[in-house]
């Protein structure tokens, strides 16, 4: 494969980074995160690694579920800044080489939209069509409310004007009607206008929903992503879009565009994450290893997306009960943790003990997993979550730069946890002098991965162990190869992989110093500590590691 690939197709081995501006960085004092404090931070993103930014939504919301409650798609939250900030945060992050998306929010409004209030007032309005609504609807399938704690319907009555409207999520979430196609015409207008402003794609929330909405009334519903992407492409040929589509896999491949790749770039692995979760728990390799054995591949240039952690809830909803169990009682056995009977409100380093050696191996999995890893803010230096705020606010806390937080000089906007992953234990300041520290470790684990394009764009194999605490897996590209292993266990382990078609090639560390000789049978002893992890590099014969890359051809 050509390097150039890489830069054409961006979002292969991209190192995406999920912030919120509303708690990243006050830069004007008010206790509320804004673009202008965010901009003061590109440097630090930048230096991480990270090569594209999704933006949680910015935009003006009554603020019910965070800013997924939209009332203008065309503007920002007050709170956050104006047109201008964004603008120059655009220009910043551009020059620093970085690529923004951000979160794509049609499958509702806010009720306070100007569009829904004007749908509410009259049958014959004429934005009536705009959203969904039944004189009598179907009764409710109890599996179909999203967030059973707050709602135990999809359906609320309008008594003005004397019909249900759907939400799919919550009551003050109106869905839009997709199927009309005034309504896909503006979401279209919605996008040209935020790519016109810079960005590079966004992320598509609750992808099943908006097609769901679509079905009943277009003959082929997903020919509304292939629309939204064929107009994307027109403007802005880099542009992608990044797919909530928790499904299984087999539902999956359709979002992808079966075959041609024309609709969704890249679906976040949902089921992987899970089965990563549950080998976790086991310190058994199996359930991650058949999930991507399992896993289809994507179509030429559409990618998966992986992740550990995000925003939400982390859900377990594709384990079967005993398996959600399992992962509950190693990792938030606590009623408080657990959230709508299928998630984890707790983010990643608590879920571990704070056992630094198992989260570094943790990451290490994330970033060596064939995909292209997207991260939550915070991740790279371990904070943990704040169980005193409600729901899932518990992990969107405020970003800790510094000992005395370093978020805001006023009242933050949300609560700063207190105890071991308090900002005086766990910030950036720290970090960034410590050679030891998360915050290195994620340097050098995504100066690895973007070294390493194998590992993105390559066929993957899953490897047998003979150790079931060991996942191990190869990555090959025209030619060039590089082996990853990771110990699940808190015990040393030593394992024998078979490489086909490497035999007498030396095996190179990438992540400390070391080497492995593959056997003229090709087979290697790989010895790993508790926790441990390695990648290593494959070079034939009087080829140094450096040269034996795909980058190198
Ligand atoms: C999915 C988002 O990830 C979640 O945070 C939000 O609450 C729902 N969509 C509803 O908008």
């Amino acid at each position: 494969m050509r390097l150039t690939y890489t830069s054409d197709v961006w979002w292969k081995n991209a190192v995406v980074y999920c912030l919120d501006v509303e708690t990243f960085k006050d830069g004007n004092d008010d206790g509320v995160g804004d673009f202008r404090g965010l901009t003061q931070q590109i440097d630090y993103l930048a230096g991480l690694g990270v090569t594209c930014l999704w933006l949680m939504p910015f935009f003006p919301t009554p603020n019910r579920d965070d800013g997924y409650d939209i009332t203008d798609f065309y503007s920002i939250d007050p709170r956050l800044g104006t047109l201008g900030d964004f603008v120059e945060f655009m220009r910043t992050a551009h020059d620093r080489g970085l690529r923004v998306i951000a979160d794509l929010v049609v499958n509702h409004t806010s009720d306070q939209h100007p569009w829904f209030k004007e749908a509410r007032s009259a049958k014959d309005s004429p934005r009536r069509d705009w959203y969904v609504w039944s004189d009598k609807p179907e009764p409710d399938n109890p599996e179909q409310v999203v967030f059973p704690d707050k709602e135990d319907s999809i359906w609320e009555y309008d008594k003005g004007s004397r019909q249900y409207y759907l939400h799919s999520f919550y009551r003050h979430q109106p869905d839009l009607n997709v199927a009309n196609p005034e309504v896909r015409d503006e979401i279209t207008r919605i996008l040209g206008f935020w790519m016109e402003l810079g960005l590079s794609g966004f992320r598509v929330d609750a992808v099943p929903f908006l097609i769901e909405n679509v079905a009943p009334e277009l003959a082929s519903p997903h020919d509304f992503l292939a629309d939204l992407r064929a107009f994307m492409t027109r403007r802005k040929g880099e542009s992608i879009l990044l797919g909530e589509v928790n499904v299984a896999y087999k539902d999956l491949v359709t979002y992808f565009g079966e075959g041609l790749g024309d609709q969704i770039t890249m679906c976040f692995d949902f089921i992987g994450m899970q089965k990563a979760w549950l080998s976790m728990a086991r310190s058994d390799a199996t359930p991650l290893a058949a999930a991507l054995r399992e896993r289809p591949k994507p179509p030429k240039d559409c990618q998966w997306a992986v992740f550990l952690r995000n925003h939400d809830e982390l859900t377990l909803d594709k384990l079967t009960d005993e398996e959600r169990e399992e992962v509950f009682q190693a990792f938030g056995p606590e009623k408080d943790m657990q959230i709508f009977g299928r998630g984890l409100r707790r983010r990643l380093p608590t879920m571990l003990g704070g056992d630094l050696r198992r989260i570094k191996m943790a990451y290490s999995l994330l970033f060596s997993l064939p995909g292209t890893p997207v991260i939550f803010y915070g991740e790279e230096i371990g904070m943990g979550e704040n169980l005193a705020e409600e729901g899932r606010m518990a992990v969107r806390i405020p970003m800790q730069w510094s000992e005395d937080g370093g978020f805001s000089r006023a009242e933050p906007v949300r609560e700063i946890p207190e105890g071991s992953f308090a900002p005086d234990r766990v910030n950036v300041a720290d970090q960034k002098r410590d050679t030891d520290s998360l915050l290195r470790w994620f340097q050098l684990l995504i100066e690895r991965y973007r070294e390493c394009p194998e590992l993105a764009w390559g066929d993957y194999t899953v490897l047998e162990t003979g150790h079931k605490a060991v996942f191990a897996h190869r990555c090959d590209a025209d030619g060039a190869t590089v082996v990853v292993a990771h110990n699940l266990c808190d015990t040393a382990q030593e394992v024998e992989l078979t490489l086909e078609g490497i035999d007498g090639y030396q095996l190179t560390d990438l992540l400390a110093d070391g080497t492995a000789e593959v056997s003229d049978k090709g087979a290697v002893r790989l010895p790993l500590g508790p926790h441990g992890s390695r990648w290593l590099r494959a070079s034939p014969p009087r080829i140094s590691p450096e040269d034996a890359s795909v980058k190198s051809r």
